[in-house]
């Protein structure tokens, strides 16, 4: 037996198409929006990194207009929205693109002096990115009362950060295997010893 009227149904339903609708409008406006700030962000860690390769760190003030999250997004693989590994996508295999796994790869196996010479242009932009991002993190503490998030904490964490990258540009530089492996240990060091005591 029939409890609610056809007429009644039909008219849910359409309510419920209308709501699903708009959900679905404001959900990809979002969507959109935050792929622009996240082209916005890392278009200013991009000009902030090649300045601080010239040894000018000016640029970072820009970096630092954005919020932490969107600036950590830039990390993630280029296929995924961030900032990948090189100025164009191909240098290296998809799952290597991205400046977070980038690192990761670099932490377990030394380059061969080939690719140390090959890669030594788009790990120095890498590194000189971190950096960016580093420095413009130091002002971005999450207050909290904890200890274990205290403000003297988020300042140890992002200087392994910046000390990691920083030995890392170093490396690149002089196409040192050995130290680059160790550099992008100490820098994936620092991503994991934050999450762990800000983010999980
Ligand atoms: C000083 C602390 C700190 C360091 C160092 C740090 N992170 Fe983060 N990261 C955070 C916090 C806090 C969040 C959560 C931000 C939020 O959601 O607002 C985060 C979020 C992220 C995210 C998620 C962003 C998104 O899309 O929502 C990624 C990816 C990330 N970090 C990668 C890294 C990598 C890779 C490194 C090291 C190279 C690193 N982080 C170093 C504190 C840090």
């Amino acid at each position: 037996m029939n409890i609610i009227p056809r007429w009644a149904l039909t008219s849910l339903t359409g309510t419920a198409a209308v709501l699903a609708i708009g959900i679905q409008f404001v959900s990809t406006a979002q969507a959109q929006d935050k792929k622009e700030t996240a082209k916005k962000v890392q278009a200013s860690i991009v000009a902030a990194g090649e300045a601080l390769t010239a040894g000018d760190a000016s640029k970072v003030k820009e970096v630092e207009k954005f919020d932490l999250d969107p600036i950590m997004h830039s990390f993630k693989p280029r296929a995924r929205g961030g900032i990948g590994f090189g100025e164009k996508a191909g240098l290296v295999p998809p799952n290597e693109d991205g400046l977070e796994s980038k690192m990761i790869s670099l932490s377990k196996k030394p380059l061969s002096a080939g690719d140390a010479e090959k890669f030594e242009s788009a790990i120095t932009a890498a590194a000189h990115q971190i950096l960016a991002i580093g420095l413009a993190s130091d002002a971005k503490w999450p207050e909290n009362k904890d200890k274990a998030k205290s403000k003297d904490k988020w300042a140890e964490y992002n200087t392994l950060m910046k000390d990691g990258a920083k030995e890392l540009g170093a490396a690149a530089k002089a196409k040192d295997s050995a130290k680059i492996k160790a550099s992008a240990t100490k820098v994936n060091r620092s991503c994991n010893e934050c999450h762990t005591a800000f983010r999980d």
